[in-house]
């Protein structure tokens, strides 16, 4: 590491250094980062999702610095984190993130930097202010911050709405140039939210994404407003949004019962606190649909009574999808008269099929849900940093391994989140707030690390060599690359 970057690390260590300290801190003016290439946006075309290795299209550069917009931030990146959007970036799929760069140049002089022959994926991260533009004032340099990945046009009527429905908006990192996986990033000031002091740079940073859009699809008026002695059945519930999921219905006084595919996945979810657990294998023979696509009545009414035994007979009062295609149909059957379906992601496929009859008859209602806008996320930052919602790190790569982060993620094989060092030297640094974390607890905070005897039980990091064939379960892109529907269908990948 050159001395600069070592010399900024000691600052942002350093728990005196003042905001002018920051403002006149030496840079640098090329950064470490992860990219894919425009020249290899083809590089996967004809191969199924499962076939697609981001480990070939993953690179490690040396790219310049970029400069701050008038109404952005230059922000120092200690730590990030891994999301599935960023899979789909690694895999060019539902198309090559050029395009999307493109478009976002195309709008906004300000967003001409954006498009390069290179991008860099990564829509969580963590870190400090080290330069802002002219026209930001809440923030200054030396500012503790996690980013939120909503890119708004504030040009939008919308935005003073609700950001969400920002024709213009667009998700860090996946829609948007100089993501997370990078030494350096800049960003709007209406993303940056404060950094909870109480967590560690790799820990803050993965908690946002997911935190963010589970707040908005379980708690918020443009969400499901779920009640206090609601049951919530929550799909996939050991992963990212899952876990926040889970803490979320604990908090506010309902029943989760998870879904997950596994024993050993229940238990982790099981250390949430979640009383109730279901493990329903993704196998043939214990799907929802028939090879042609109808729904199979008898494997949902086989998963209501699993259900209603978890809940002393009753139903759902709102399901918690982002699985999609292979799920939707059960979820809407077993959700109560009256109740709610909310989604905000298909991962099994979003082309859904469900027998009508069970929504309108008993008067159901589907909810649709994207990330957050600004104020939901500043309520869920809130939250994070009164220690009411967790971490729930499990894995922490370095930089330069954001290829096999993204790998375990595409395999299957992530439980909670999978966490980034960027210029943080280390695990454990920018704890600031020890009180709270004591008050907290280390072992609440680090429930999903593993031991190393679970390490050994379960090794995550398949050699490079291993044959794309073997890997352990297919996903479907959301959205067919020649879909004409292609620009709305992207933006609901993240
Ligand atoms: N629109 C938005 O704002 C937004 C924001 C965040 C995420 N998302 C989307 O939401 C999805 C989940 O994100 P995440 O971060 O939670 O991912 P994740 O950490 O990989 O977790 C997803 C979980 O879903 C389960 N799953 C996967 N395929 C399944 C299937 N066919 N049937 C049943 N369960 C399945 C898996 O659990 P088991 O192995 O236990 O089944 C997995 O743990 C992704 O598609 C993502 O793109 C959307």
């Amino acid at each position: 590491m050159d001395s600069t970057l070592r010399d900024l690390i000691e600052l942002i260590e350093t728990p005196e250094s003042t905001a002018e300290d920051f403002a006149n801190a030496r840079l640098p003016e090329a950064m470490q980062a992860a990219t894919v290439h425009r020249d290899e946006e083809h590089m996967f075309d004809g191969l199924p999702f499962e076939e697609r290795d981001p480990r070939r299209s993953i690179h490690i550069d040396e790219v310049p610095v970029p400069d701050p917009g008038p109404n952005e931030v230059l922000v120092a990146v200690m730590g990030s984190a891994v999301n599935f959007n960023n899979v789909w970036t690694s895999m060019f799929l539902p198309a090559p993130a050029f395009q999307y760069l493109g478009d976002f140049a195309s709008f906004n002089p300000c967003n001409q930097k954006h498009r390069q022959d290179f991008m860099i994926p990564g829509s969580d991260a963590c870190g400090v202010v080290v330069r802002t533009g002219s026209a930001v004032q809440r923030w200054k340099p030396g500012d503790r911050v996690n980013i939120f990945g909503a890119v708004n046009d504030w040009a939008s009527p919308e935005v003073y709405h609700d950001g969400v429905k920002d024709p213009h908006g667009r998700a860090w990192g996946f829609e948007t140039n100089y993501g997370a996986f990078a030494q350096f990033t800049t960003v709007q000031q209406n993303q940056l939210l404060p950094k909870p002091e109480h967590l560690s740079w790799e820990e803050a940073a993965s908690v946002f994404l997911v935190a963010t859009t589970a707040y908005r699809m379980l708690v918020s008026d443009n969400g499901a407003r779920m009640r206090q002695g609601d049951n919530v059945l929550i799909w996939g519930a050991c992963g990212g949004l899952g876990c926040f999921a889970v803490q979320m219905v604990l908090n506010g006084g309902g029943t989760p019962i998870g879904i997950v595919s596994n024993e050993r996945k229940a238990e982790l979810v099981r250390r949430l606190g979640c009383p109730n657990v279901i493990v329903q294998p993704r196998e043939k023979g214990h799907g929802f649909l028939d090879e042609s696509g109808r729904t199979l009545s008898r494997q949902i009414l086989r998963l209501k009574v699993r259900i209603r035994k978890c809940t002393g007979g009753e139903d759902p009062d709102i399901v918690f999808e982002h699985t999609g295609r292979s799920t939707f149909a059960a979820s809407v059957a077993v959700a109560r008269p009256g109740g709610k379906i909310v989604t905000c992601g298909s991962t099994s496929g979003y082309d859904h099929v469900f027998d009508n009859r069970y929504l309108w008859q008993p008067v159901k209602s589907i909810i649709g849900s994207h990330g957050a806008n600004y104020y939901e996320a500043m309520q869920t930052a809130r939250l994070v940093g009164k220690g009411h919602l967790l971490p729930v790190l499990s894995e922490v790569y370095p930089l330069a391994g954001v290829a096999d982060a993204l790998n375990c993620m595409h395999d299957g094989e992530s439980v909670g989140k999978l966490g980034v060092l960027n210029l943080a030297p280390r695990e454990g640094l920018g704890i600031r707030n020890r009180e709270l974390r004591e008050a907290v607890g280390e072992a609440r905070i680090n429930v999903f690390r593993r031991s190393a005897s679970e390490h050994a039980q379960h090794p995550q990091k398949r050699p490079s060599s291993s044959a794309p064939g073997t890997r352990l379960r297919q996903r479907v892109p959301q959205a067919d690359a020649g879909s004409a529907s292609r620009a709305l269908q992207c933006r609901d990948v993240r």
